[in-house]
Formats: C-alpha cells, sequence, structure tokens
C-alpha cells in the first residue's frame, strides 16, 4: 500500500514537471528557410525540481497523421540547458524558454513532428524523470 501510495505521489510530481510547447501550434507553418521560434513552457509546480535540459528537433513525416517518430527525432535543432523564466504578460505569465529551429531552405515540406525530449531531476531524493513532448506542424 505505502509502495503504491509512493509510486502515485512520484507520478502526480513527475507530471507537474512536464513541459508543454506553447509554440508553435498544432497545424502552426514553419517557412523552411526562415525559421521558427520555439517555446517551451514549464508550468508551475510545488515540487522542487533541477532541469538537465531539453532539445528541439523536427521530423519530417511520411504519413497522416504523423508516423510515431520517437525512434527518429529528426534534425537536432537545439540541445542544452534549459532555465525557463517568467516574463509578464508573455506565455501566460508561466516560466518558458524560447529557441529559434533554424529550419533551412531545403528541408522536406509539409507535415513535419516538433518534438521536445526533457530531463529532469524531482524532489529532494532526487529521482529521474524524461518524457518526449511533441505538436505536428507544416513546414513551408
Ligand atoms: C507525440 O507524443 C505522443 C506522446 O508521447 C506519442 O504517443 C506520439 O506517438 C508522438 N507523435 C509522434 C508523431 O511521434
Amino acid at each position: 500500500m505505502k509502495t503504491v501510495f509512493a509510486v502515485l505521489a512520484l507520478a502526480a510530481s513527475a507530471f507537474a514537471q512536464s513541459i508543454a510547447i506553447f509554440s508553435p501550434t498544432p497545424g502552426q507553418s514553419i517557412i523552411a528557410g526562415n525559421g521558427g521560434e520555439v517555446v517551451v513552457q514549464k508550468p508551475g509546480s510545488l515540487t522542487g525540481s533541477t532541469d538537465i535540459g531539453v532539445a528541439v528537433l523536427i521530423q519530417h513525416c511520411t504519413q497522416n497523421p504523423c508516423e510515431d517518430v520517437s525512434q527518429d527525432l529528426g534534425t537536432i535543432f537545439y540541445a542544452g540547458a534549459f532555465t525557463p523564466t517568467v516574463q509578464r504578460g508573455v506565455a501566460d505569465n508561466v516560466p518558458f524558454q524560447q529557441f529559434f529551429a533554424s529550419v533551412p531552405q531545403n528541408f522536406p515540406k509539409g507535415p513535419a513532428v516538433l518534438s521536445v525530449p526533457h530531463s529532469v531531476l524531482i524532489g529532494a531524493g532526487p529521482f529521474f524523470f524524461n518524457e518526449i513532448v511533441n505538436v505536428t506542424i507544416n513546414i513551408a
């Protein structure tokens, strides 16, 4: 019983540490050659956590809806520190960090999956948590 509660508590705090892609939004276009802004949010949480980092990758889809790309995440546009901060009036006042995906002119056009893998240390232990969040966009 104790174990069940502990696991549920860990799951709940892990969920509270999840990130979200604020921008781009589903279906939004990024122009190849211009690139696009990527805003990753970390909604407020009660448990302390230390972010290890995130990455931003984009994979062209060959199917509609997009195939699962979790084993084939595509081109890396960023990999490194994640240090979200709050800016009043921006991104609903939720801590966020902005990245730029410099999608090259020759990137395949059409549907694509933008993935953000995230690793974080949670709680006093701490314990290790990682996830991949994604959004399906369009490369134009
Ligand atoms: C997006 O993430 C979800 C949840 O992790 C996963 O089930 C889905 O396969 C991913 N989508 C793609 C296209 O990889």
